[in-house]
């Protein structure tokens, strides 16, 4: 399996960037909740959630906001596929955050590491080594999350159609997939994926829905939804900004959207997103690929089921 061209790039570069990123979301979620923002998207992996939880923790002292209102994701990294490390280290995502319940927590990805202290574990040739865990099992030990109170729900992270049926027809299932968190954007509508799901009842959520401009990794650099032309055309009809419209798009096919910010304007501007409807004709536009662009590689992911 070659995970140095998958999902999140096994490279450290990347994970400089998370790192570099550190300090940022305090002051992002404080802000968001001010401006309105109830739903959180956070994952063991971005090692951050400490200071989400600061941010969480001082907006509910302020009673700004109650728990009841927010709605709080986290996801299992890959390196915690093994039965006995998923409750542990769900504890660890609920200590950082603060919190006595997560309203949804995801399989990070389908694709279990070894287990251990590296994020990204790799052999002398740089490649991933995978768990022998298979997410089948991996969902055992979430569905008792939920049995002991400490997730609402669960659901899957970057799973394609082949994998939720096989999480949907296993034997003895016990709490089905609430949501399959997933990218999509103009680039990368996922037409079929996300129809597939909404029929067998699990809500979708689009992650890079603006198609991560600022990505630092093999993103070809002439990839910009932010200077498509047809994109720019629709959001100067509306009024609005590019990302208004990429946000409102998901918003209308009924999918949750999950834009990343820590720039206040930016995370005022992408909430502006209620006072305006786009055209069936435009969605259309939007979503009959009008380039194409994958930004989180799966190769692996789709060839495991
Ligand atoms: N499940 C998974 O495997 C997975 C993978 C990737 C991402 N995700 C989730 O999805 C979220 C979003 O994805 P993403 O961060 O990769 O991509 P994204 O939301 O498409 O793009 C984020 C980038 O857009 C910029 N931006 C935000 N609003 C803007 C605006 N109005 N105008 C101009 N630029 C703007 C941000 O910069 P500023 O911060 O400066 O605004 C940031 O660099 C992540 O935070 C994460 O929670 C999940
Ligand atoms: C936490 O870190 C991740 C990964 O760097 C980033 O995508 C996310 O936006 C950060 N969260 C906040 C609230 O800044
Ligand atoms: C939107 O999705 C939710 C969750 O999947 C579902 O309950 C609801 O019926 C859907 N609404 C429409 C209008 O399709």
């Amino acid at each position: 399996p070659d995970w140095n061209t998958s999902l999140f790039g096994a490279n450290h570069g990347l994970l400089f960037w998370f790192q570099s990123l550190q300090g940022a979301a305090r002051g992002a979620v404080k802000f968001a909740i001010d401006v309105g923002y109830r739903h959180f998207d956070c994952a063991y992996m971005y090692q951050n959630e400490s200071e989400i939880g600061d941010a969480l923790r001082q907006k509910l002292q302020e009673g700004v906001v109650r728990r009841e209102e927010l709605f709080i994701v986290s996801k299992l990294w890959s390196t915690f596929h093994e039965r006995s490390l998923v409750k542990e280290v769900c504890q660890k995502t609920l200590a950082a955050l603060q919190l006595d319940y997560l309203d949804l927590y995801l399989m990070h990805s389908p694709m279990g590491f070894k287990a251990g202290e590296e994020l990204f574990p790799a052999d002398g040739n740089g490649m991933i080594i995978p768990s022998d865990t298979h997410f089948l099992d991996t969902w055992e030990a979430m569905e008792e999350l939920v049995d002991v109170g400490m997730v609402k729900a669960i659901g899957v992270s970057n799973f394609n159609c082949e994998q939720i049926d096989r999480l949907l027809s296993k034997p003895g299932l016990r709490h089905k997939p609430a949501n399959n968190q997933i990218e999509s954007h103009p680039y990368l509508p996922q037409e079929e994926l996300i129809k597939f799901c909404q029929f067998k009842g699990i809500s979708v959520t689009a992650y890079c829905p603006l198609g991560a401009p600022n990505w630092p990794g093999s993103k070809p650099d002439h990839i910009s939804l932010f200077d498509d032309p047809q994109i720019k055309e629709i959001a100067l009809k509306h009024n609005k900004m590019a990302a208004q419209v990429l946000i409102r798009l998901q918003i209308q096919r009924n999918v949750s959207v999950i834009p990343k910010s820590v720039t206040p304007q930016h995370i005022e501007e992408n909430f502006k997103v209620f006072d305006f409807e786009l055209t069936e004709e435009e969605m259309e536009t939007l979503l009959v690929a009008l380039s194409s662009c994958r930004l989180c590689k799966q190769t692996l992911s789709d060839s495991l089921t």
